[in-house]
């Protein structure tokens, strides 16, 4: 063991003078309230299944960046309403860089056996993703509106109430267009009507026909197409890592579970944006 200096500090001079808190002082914990949220942690199992702590943890810390998530998206939207490209632009990527950790963090499920799980899934019917508002709200926020998933949320009156709250705020993908037409970019009055896509499409053509010149806009535009790709890249890897653990089992939710989530893989929330790209063509030579 080191010896202490003769000032009472345990440590040696390269950690500089380390505070000791005194008693008042915001500490850590106080702070970050670390007791609070360590006692969140409830297995269903009795005794407790030792896996099921790693199965509620991650599920927490997922919240814990929808909420996030949901934050930043909402500034995002905030600053497309006043024009702000790279403000707007800035926020997006914040949200594209927590979704690839997203993405990656589920595999840590895969440490678990298949067989390890069935022993506790029981006990979590008949809870299910299906019910996570969180996720659902992002969905919304991002412009997937399907109304279906109220359905989940039938006996829950105040989930409900925010989901439909959701529901009826401006979505990233209408304000996106929105602010094109202020920009003075000729987007059709409801660009996401199908008989109005060739003109949608022919209003966001110069934003990739000519990047340099619209370079705020295209790179707020691709950074929204980088994160539509991340959440399909989250279903992807979920549905993978599901098949892996339950096989073709039906969801604690009723549904019939990697049929239904590989269903859900070809969602976009920015069709036009992906879209667009098949229209391109290659420019005339430049002088
Ligand atoms: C052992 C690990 C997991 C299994 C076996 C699993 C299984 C499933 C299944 C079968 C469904 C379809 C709905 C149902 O019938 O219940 C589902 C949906 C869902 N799960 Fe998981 N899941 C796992 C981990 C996770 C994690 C870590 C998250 C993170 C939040 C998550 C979030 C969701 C969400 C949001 C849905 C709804 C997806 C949609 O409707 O598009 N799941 N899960």
């Amino acid at each position: 063991m080191k010896k202490e200096s003769a000032g009472g500090c345990p440590f040696s001079s390269d950690w500089g003078s380390p505070n000791v808190s005194k008693v008042g002082d915001l500490t850590y914990n106080d702070y970050l309230k670390i007791p609070d949220l360590l006692k969140l942690q409830i297995p269903q199992s009795s005794p407790p299944h030792h896996d099921e702590l790693l199965f509620i943890i991650i599920h927490q810390a997922y919240e814990l960046w929808f909420k996030l998530i949901l934050h930043e998206l909402d500034n995002t939207v905030s600053y497309m309403q006043k024009n702000e490209i790279l403000r707007a632009q800035h926020f997006v990527k914040r949200v594209v860089e927590i979704m690839k950790l997203l993405v990656s963090q589920i595999h840590i499920l895969e440490t678990m056996t298949p067989i390890e799980f069935l022993e506790f899934r029981n006990h979590l019917m008949p809870a299910s993703g299906f019910q996570s508002l969180q996720f659902r709200e992002i969905e919304f926020l991002l412009g997937l509106k399907d109304e279906r998933y109220f359905h989940f949320f039938k006996n829950s009156p105040e989930i409900l109430q925010k989901l439909t709250e959701r529901l009826n705020k401006p979505d990233l993908y209408s304000v996106y267009f929105q602010m094109l037409r202020n920009l003075g970019y000729s987007v059709p009055s409801d660009p996401q009507n199908e008989k109005n896509n060739t003109k949608t499409l022919q209003a966001l053509l110069p934003i990739y026909q000519n990047p340099e010149k619209n370079l705020p806009l295209y790179l707020l535009t691709e950074s929204l197409v980088e994160l539509d790709e991340t959440l399909a890249l989250w279903r992807e890897h979920h549905v993978r890592v599901v098949e892996r653990i339950i096989g073709f089992k039906k969801g604690t939710g009723g549904s019939s579970g990697v049929e239904y989530l590989k269903s859900t893989t070809s969602k976009k929330c920015f069709p036009a944006l992906w879209e667009v790209r098949t229209i391109l063509e290659k420019p005339e030579k430049k002088e």
